[in-house]
Formats: structure tokens, sequence, C-alpha cells
């Protein structure tokens, strides 16, 4: 079963796309075979980055059945070995149109991609569908500019994730009126998920604490430059001490004009000028997600049981969807 891996930002336009491309080439070329899946369905682009300008068929093409098995929406990449995509286009995923059970599908088929490893190149905005798919995998990596709306987005981003994950877990333990009632709530903060599923019983809230503290999302600052910087530790303190889980930060990638270049060429960056402050930065980023990879267990994965299935309803808060970019 391949490891699943999403990238999730809650705002468009922060290099979500260039930084799944880049890791994906890297895993590549360390002998794994890569898919990254493009779920930003409705403004899609990764297939613009390989240079497959009107790739066919698309993951639309799942969805809508037209196609069986998502393996055979993997176009393969001809100049990398191992390493291929499932581009988006089409259906627009966060207008909150597909179908819980075109979802269950789309997640359920993400293990049989015949792969070592998936990334999950994940649609901007707090739609339940983003939140489901980034926390499905099995690490899950959220990205920011140093602008400070992308990284007020981003911690939105992260506690709504918090909060998703824990109402799709204890909510299962929950029957009738009070399952009802709590997956149905608007919940703004963590705390009051607490404060609510503890009312269902003092277990219900230290399995709560412990989902968060099992949560640890990994953090990639991207686009730094000299006047546009952000203290990183300031966001981990914050999602600490608010969401009461670790920060991890991977990597801090400089805004650098070779990635530009790279992009017009429909090149990876760390394939066209391998030696670029991004290039360098990408690949220290890289090597730290290995390590994490290797020395970490799956966290998405009960111990022995299968994977979470989602509630089909949710509060308001957590499925309204934002505009991109
Ligand atoms: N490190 C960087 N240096 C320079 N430009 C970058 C960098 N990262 C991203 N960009 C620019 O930002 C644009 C958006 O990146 P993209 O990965 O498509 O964002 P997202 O997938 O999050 O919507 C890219 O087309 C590129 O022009
Ligand atoms: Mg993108």
């Amino acid at each position: 079963m391949p490891t699943i891996i999403s990238i999730a930002s809650g705002k468009g336009g922060v290099g979500k796309s260039i930084i799944s491309s880049n890791l994906a080439l890297q895993f590549s070329r360390h002998g794994h075979r890569v898919v990254i899946v493009d779920l930003d369905i409705g403004g899609a682009n990764l297939h613009i980055l390989f240079g497959v300008l009107s790739p066919s068929p698309t993951l639309s093409d799942f969805l809508e059945r037209k196609i069986d098995s998502l393996n055979s929406v993997v176009h393969p990449l001809s100049w990398a070995k191992g390493l291929g995509f499932i581009p988006g286009t089409g259906e627009t995923l966060i207008a909150g149109n597909l179908l819980h059970t075109k979802k269950q599908r789309l997640l359920r088929q993400l293990h049989s991609l015949d792969a070592d490893i998936v990334i999950l190149d994940c649609a901007p905005g707090t739609n339940y569908h983003t939140l489901d798919c980034f926390l499905y995998a099995d690490f899950h990596i959220t990205v920011a500019t140093p602008d400070p709306t992308s990284v007020i987005e981003v911690y939105r981003f992260i506690k709504l994730a918090a909060i998703r994950k824990i109402i799709t877990h204890l909510s299962r333990q929950l029957t009738g009126e009070v399952r009802h009632s709590l997956t149905n709530q608007d919940f703004s903060t963590v705390q009051e998920v607490l404060e609510a599923f503890g009312q269902t019983g003092e277990d219900q809230k230290a399995e709560a604490r412990s989902i968060l503290r099992s949560f640890c999302p990994y953090f990639i600052l991207n686009r730094v430059t000299d006047k546009a910087k952000f203290s990183t530790s300031s966001l981990q303190q914050v999602v600490s001490k608010f969401l009461d889980t670790e920060l991890i930060v991977l990597g801090e990638i400089p805004q650098d004009e070779a990635v530009s270049q790279a992009i017009r060429h429909y090149l990876p960056v760390i394939d066209r000028s391998p030696f670029s402050p991004a290039s360098t930065a990408l690949t220290q980023t890289f090597y730290a997600l290995q390590q994490r990879l290797t020395h970490t267990q799956p966290i998405s994965l009960t111990p022995n049981g299968p994977r979470l299935t989602f509630p089909t309803t949710l509060p308001t808060s957590l499925t309204h969807s934002r505009t991109r970019r």
C-alpha cells in the first residue's frame, strides 16, 4: 500500500503544486514509484507544470465513472522514471458538488494506486472535501508564504482540520441524538470541541486530546525574501497553545526567479536549476520529510482497524468554501 502525503494551505497560489512536483521528483529519484494527484480540480495547474497542456483522461473522468480504475488516469512522465500524475480539470471539487460517495470512492482507490508514495496536491479553502482529503493521508503538509493573510489562512486551515479530525474520530463512538447534535454543532475553537465531547464522558475528552497530540501537521514556508520574512516559531507557539498540537517545520523555500524560469520550461526547478537557492532549500526540505517518513508511524491509520470514514453532514463553519486566489 502506498504512503499517502497531503499538501494543503487554505489559500491558493502559495506554492503547493510547485512543492508537490519537486518533492515528488526527489522521491522518484530515490527509487520510489510516485503518483501526484491534482485535487485542485477547479484550478488545476499541475499538468501545466509538467508541460502536458490538455491532459486526457483526468480525475473528472474517474469521478464521473467514465473510467473505473484510478490507475488508468495516471499519466507517466517519460523524462522521470517512476513518476506519474493524475491531472485535475473539469468538475469543481470545491464547489461542493462532489458527492460524498464519489469522494469515498476516490479516497478508497488511492490505496490501489501502483505507487510507493502518493502525493495529494489539495484544493485551496476549508471546504470539508479538502479537509477530508488532507486528513485522509498518512502525513500532512501545510504551506504558507510570509504574507500575513497566508499565515492566518494556514492557521485557520490547521485549526479546522484539527476540529474535523476530532469530530470524525469521536462521532463514530456515539449514536443517536448525541451524535447528531455534536456532528452538526458549529465549533469555532478546539476548546469548544473538547468541552462538548468532554460532556459525553471523561474518556472522550482524554481521547480528543490524544487525537490532537497525534495530529502533528508539517509546515513549509515558501517564497521567503529578505523583506518578506516570518518567524515560523511564532506559528508553532500559537498552534501549540490553542490547538494543543505540534507543528513541525520541514523547511523554508526562498522566493527565486529560477522557479518561474523552470515553470516556463515545464520542468521542476530541481531539474532545471538544481543549484539555485530554491532547489537547495527544496532538497533540504525533501530530506527533512524523508527522515520523518522513515521514523514516524503513519498517523491517520488506526492501529488494528480500517481507515476512517467521514460523517456526511457537517457544521456550516466547516463546509464554507472560500474563494481562490
Ligand atoms: N519559491 C518560489 N519562488 C518564486 N515563485 C514561486 C515560488 N513558489 C511559487 N511561486 C510562484 O507562485 C505561483 C503559484 O504556485 P503554485 O504552486 O501553482 O501555487 P498553488 O498550487 O498553491 O496554487 C507559481 O506559478 C510561481 O510563479
Ligand atoms: Mg496548485
